[in-house]
């Protein structure tokens, strides 16, 4: 036997004293990462791992969940008779992370396992989400939740405010385009856009700067509704640059 085999051998004697121990002493024990099945809706793997979560400077080769995976869901899907707690349709809930896991049945480093994934790729038109006659996800959104899974689907946040925050020849294209796509499109696009809103291109995003609904509704100002709907305020930078760019004319750069 080869020394890498032994070392095999060993490592899977090992995994199964430890489950043979674990299913007498410990049912729930938490199994190895690649393992994990969320089955039992007992368990509280996913509270561990979300404790686990402190601030952290964003890393730009990382996907965080709370700041680039919710804000999708949300716009998207946890919406009012669909899948926000109170619809829940097929059981499904995908506004908080424990949810999103369990209910969307996110098995992490497994694409094709996860129903969450394999809904948003599903051919068949009729079983598809979002449902007819929304349109399908952005495939960048798509690629950005398949590469959360693919990395083990954590909960993980991270926080840019004590970088700095850029506030001056503000792009719409580089950055104020991708705020709305991930948090407002989901409900203000397609046919039947909520409130009777687009902010799917330009036109109409400009149209509601110039209103003064635009920020008025992200800054939570009275006299608007809030903005996203059912969903936490937006990051301050976010709302400053948005500021700044409607401070400028709200210019198509
Ligand atoms: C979950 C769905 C949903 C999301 C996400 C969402 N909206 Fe809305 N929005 C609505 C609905 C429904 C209305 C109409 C009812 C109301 O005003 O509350 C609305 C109304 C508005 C209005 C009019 C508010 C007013 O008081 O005049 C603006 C402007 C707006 N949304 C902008 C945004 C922006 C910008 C985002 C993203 C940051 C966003 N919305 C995200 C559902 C959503």
């Amino acid at each position: 036997m080869t020394a890498p085999n032994g070392l095999a051998f060993l490592v899977l004697a090992g995994i199964v004293l430890m489950l043979i121990a674990g299913c007498r002493h410990e049912p729930f024990m938490m199994a190895e990462d690649d393992d994990f099945m969320p089955m039992d809706t007992t368990v509280t793997v996913i509270d561990t791992m979300s404790n686990d979560t402190t601030q952290v400077p964003c890393d730009s080769t990382k996907v965080y969940f709370e700041q680039q995976i919710l804000p999708i869901l949300r716009s998207s899907c946890a919406f009012s008779g669909c899948h926000d707690a109170a619809s829940a349709q097929d059981g499904v809930v995908l506004d908080n992370y424990a949810d999103v896991v369990r209910t969307g049945d996110v098995r992490p480093f497994d694409l094709s396992g996860s129903d969450l994934y394999e809904v948003l790729v599903e051919e068949d038109n009729d079983d598809r989400m979002p449902p007819a006659p929304r349109s399908r996800l952005p495939a960048d959104q798509i690629n950005l939740i398949a590469t959360w899974i693919l990395e083990g689907a954590e909960n993980l946040m991270c926080d840019n405010s004590g970088q700095g925050c850029q506030t001056t020849n503000v792009s719409f294209a580089a950055t104020i385009k991708p705020i709305i796509e991930v948090n407002c499109q989901g409900c203000h696009s397609g046919g039947a856009p909520s409130g009777g809103i687009d902010l799917s291109n330009y036109a109409g995003i400009k149209a509601r700067a110039e209103s003064g609904q635009l920020l008025g509704s992200i800054d939570w100002q009275a006299g608007f509704s809030r903005m996203p709907q059912g969903g936490a305020k937006l990051d301050q930078c976010k709302i400053d640059q948005i500021a700044a760019w409607i401070a400028e004319g709200a210019p198509e750069n």
